[in-house]
């Protein structure tokens, strides 16, 4: 899953019409794509609920900060921002300050107590109460709702989109984990695992396709554990699970692209492989997070599979689905990783030749298993090194993915203009990497046959050869 622990996203799908009185709420989202999506979820709520989007902080009646709590840096950076709302609320008394997400979740009342600039507290899955809470605030009532739930799916809300392209969306599949990795705070911030009633899910991407949406990525924290049990249906299938639920978004159109993550190696099953393959509009993209490469160090994070396990998987990945990308996931230094476990995942990244990694330091987070069990004994020099050693390692095999690619074609979705010259659009193949080419006369939103001329270490470049 895609992260943001350094900028906050905002909306680029504002309300602007001119004389409009409702009350304006900015939302700057940190953390994951679930939480990218939870604040499209909650501007659906406070849009229902008699307040306008924005994204001008200095005219906000409202401001919200969407927060993650998945490594320290993440919550540093939201405690910085909240100094700088403290200053806007000095010269705007009446501004309230909402902390939701996976940070609220985790501190609770701390928030409201520390520095006083925060007037409520959200959690994951109260955001149904905003309103409410909001109501009180202006009343001069401090608000917080932390209860976690083992329903909530917000299964019946459609997301406002964040963004303005119309071409891809998130569509959360479930929420919360049962994993218990030992370093991981997830768990705790987002409670048990649930997932969505299929139907409302059916429902949601087709008016995604209603509205000429043309990819959609299901999210979920493991993906292939879902599972929906269907209540009266005696003489039907009484389950749904991953792979049939894949089937059922991939047969709504064919011209919709299908994307999902995260795949949990050790859940990730050959059914959904299938599935991927037998699908042509099912992207052939894998996002599986190894962590580390020492089945050592994966037994201690609690990972739940061997570095064997994993090489088998990437094996079944590659004879059921030849043409498919896999990227990862790696921590650096988490509790006893010694230079023999650093080398194993240096040799698994070899082995696997992700096409795109994220790379982390490992960072303790309170009150986790391994907060608990382990210490925290790899220096931070230690850490460093041996993060840039994998970031050098998967920037060589990065590269590597792209230019294996030159000389070949690939359909492409065109997803926007590119950043660098607006004579050029940019979109992925099947395989999530991202091609710049030559508009011509073609739109947003279009496929297109792409055939790549060259690479940078980002990007890969080429020129469309037919429609
Ligand atoms: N559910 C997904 C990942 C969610 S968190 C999965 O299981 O793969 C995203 C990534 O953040 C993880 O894959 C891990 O690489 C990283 N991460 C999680 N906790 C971390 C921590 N305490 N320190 C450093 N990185 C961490
Ligand atoms: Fe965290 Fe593990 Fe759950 Fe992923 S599977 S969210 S890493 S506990
Ligand atoms: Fe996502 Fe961060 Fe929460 S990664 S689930 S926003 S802790």
């Amino acid at each position: 899953m895609d992260f943001n622990d350094e900028q906050g996203t905002l909306f680029d799908n504002i309300d602007n019409q001119p004389n409009d009185n409702r009350p304006k709420v900015f939302i700057e989202t940190y953390g994951c794509q679930m939480n990218v999506n939870d604040s499209e979820v909650i501007a659906s709520i406070l849009r229902a609920n008699g307040y306008a989007i924005t994204n001008d902080i200095e005219n906000a009646d409202v401001i919200l900060v969407n927060t993650c709590s998945i490594r320290e840096n993440a919550e540093t950076r939201v405690w910085g921002r909240l100094d700088v709302f403290k200053q806007i609320k000095k010269r705007k008394p009446a501004v309230l300050i909402g902390v939701l997400g996976c940070m609220a979740e985790r501190l609770k009342d701390q928030l409201l107590e520390d520095q006083k600039v925060v007037d409520l507290v959200v959690g994951p899955d109260a955001y149904r109460e905003l309103p409410v809470l909001l109501r009180s605030a202006e009343e001069g009532q401090k608000g917080i709702n932390v209860l976690l739930s083992r329903e909530e799916t917000y299964g019946d809300i459609s997301p406002v989109r964040l963004d303005k392209n119309g071409v891809s969306a998130f569509v959360s599949i479930m929420r919360g984990c049962n994993n218990m990795c030992a370093y991981c705070v997830v768990p705790y911030v987002r409670g048990a695992e649930r997932s969505r009633d299929p139907r409302t899910i059916i429902r949601e991407v087709q008016e995604l396709i209603d509205a000429g949406y043309r990819e959609v990525t299901l999210l979920g924290q493991n993906v292939d554990s879902y599972h929906w049990k269907h209540e009266g249906f005696l003489h039907h299938k009484l389950y749904t699970n991953f792979s049939d639920l894949l089937e059922m978004v991939a047969k709504l159109s064919p011209k919709l692209r299908i994307r999902f993550s995260t795949s949990h190696p050790k859940d990730l099953n050959n059914d959904v492989l299938y599935t991927m393959a037998m699908y042509e509009n099912i992207c052939n993209h894998i996002h599986l997070p190894v962590q580390s490469g020492s089945s050592r160090i994966l037994e201690l994070m609690n990972r739940g599979y061997t570095r064997e396990y994993y090489m088998g998987r990437v094996k079944a990945i590659r004879d059921i689905i030849p043409d498919c990308a896999i990227s990862t996931d790696v921590i650096a230094g988490f509790c006893t990783e010694t230079e023999l476990d650093h080398d194993l995942t240096l040799t698994l990244m070899e082995w696997a030749k992700f096409d795109f990694a994220f790379m982390f330091k490992y960072s303790e987070r309170p009150n986790t298993k391994a907060a608990r069990k382990l210490k925290d004994d790899v220096t931070e020099d230690i850490k460093s090194r041996r993060l840039t050693e994998i970031i050098e390692l998967q920037g060589k095999l990065s590269e590597k993915s792209k230019q294996s690619e030159i000389g070949k074609s690939f359909e492409v979705l065109i997803e926007g203009e590119s950043k660098k010259s607006s004579n050029d659009f940019y979109g992925r193949t099947s395989q999530n990497k991202v091609v710049v080419f030559p508009r011509e006369n073609y739109n947003i939103g279009d496929y297109v046959l792409v055939k790549i001329s060259d690479c940078t270490p980002a990007t890969m470049i080429g020129k469309i050869v037919e429609e």
